[in-house]
């Protein structure tokens, strides 16, 4: 009987112990306020279908914001994001993640830049490590992202971080620590989107200007999904090779995603900072250090 009722107890501490875990660690398409806060402008995030959508919107009086509730150590996050249509030049939707410290700052990029009408929007992604940042890339997309909703993914943990288009990997930064090359990994970072006028610099590097007329503009985001490790959590969580995002198939492209990244960056990106010589004379490490 002894042996009975410690063999259950230990059975019910391990269940409960999966359960606390996976509710840590596991993610789940989200409300919007289950991980969320607007950070910017409450009168211009509007909560759609019982919060599982919202709608970002930009006018003359205000752009608007939001950011996930915790941070995360190494993880994956995604969203389903729908573009503001039509002509849409001069503003910017950003999806990203940061440290949210001044001094030695970390943050991983997606910025769209709008267009008129008929015209690509470009998305530009940096990263910054340890600091710095300065690592534009810009690839023009090969569809329409305010026709339909597309997932953009950031996936980040030991070996690399990746943007996503879909199922398209756009960037790759790889840690090459052992050469000396700055990689974030010691601050946990908070999830964050925004939209907002940014005529001066936007599109075609500030030559077309928004226009007003055409607003209020309306971008579209549902299926929030975040699986990383929370900070505060389980101090151990970040260090677990058992994430399923440090796996064997998350360390490295395969050779599809190889492949799709190596289409992009010839038929589709217009600016890579690693070839810029009026910027950069010498070209940055992590340039050459191989992906
Ligand atoms: C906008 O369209 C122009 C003309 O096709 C293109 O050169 C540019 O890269 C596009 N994107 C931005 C943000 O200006
Ligand atoms: C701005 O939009 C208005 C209304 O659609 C249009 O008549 C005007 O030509 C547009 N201006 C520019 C610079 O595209």
């Amino acid at each position: 009987m002894a042996i009975f009722h410690s063999f259950r107890n230990e059975c019910i501490s391990m269940l409960l112990w999966v359960l606390a875990f996976s509710v840590c660690v596991w993610g789940r398409p989200a409300t919007f306020l289950q991980d969320f806060r607007i950070t910017w402008s409450d009168s211009h995030i509007r909560q759609l279908d019982g919060g599982r959508a919202i709608q970002l919107i930009l006018d003359q009086n205000s752009g608007c914001g939001f950011a996930s509730s915790r941070q995360y150590l190494f993880g994956r996050v995604s969203m389903k994001i729908k573009l503001i249509p039509g002509d849409s030049a001069g503003t910017v939707t950003a999806f990203y993640m940061n440290s949210n410290t001044d001094r030695v700052r970390d943050e991983l990029d997606f910025e769209f830049l709008g267009n008129r009408t008929g015209q690509p929007y470009t998305v530009q992604t940096n990263i910054y490590a340890h600091g710095k940042g300065d690592r534009e890339q810009r690839v023009n997309l090969w569809f329409d992202p305010a026709a339909d909703f597309h997932t953009y993914t950031i996936l980040w943990n030991h070996h690399h971080v990746v943007f996503y288009v879909d199922e398209v990997p756009i960037r790759v930064y790889k840690n090459n620590e052992a050469k000396g090359i700055p990689y974030p990994k010691f601050q946990p970072m908070g999830v964050y989107s925004t939209l907002w006028e940014a005529d001066d610099w936007a599109t075609r590097g500030g030559l077309e200007k928004i226009n007003w007329s055409k607003a209020p503009f309306f971008a579209y985001y549902k299926d929030f999904e975040i699986e990383g490790c929370p900070v505060p959590g389980p101090a151990n969580c970040a260090s677990n090779t058992r994430n399923w995002w440090e796996g064997a198939t998350y360390q490295a492209l395969n050779a599809i995603q190889a492949r799709s990244y190596r289409w992009v960056r010839i038929n589709h990106m217009i600016y890579d900072y690693c070839t810029d010589k009026s910027r950069y004379p010498v070209t940055p490490p992590e340039c050459v250090a191989g992906i």
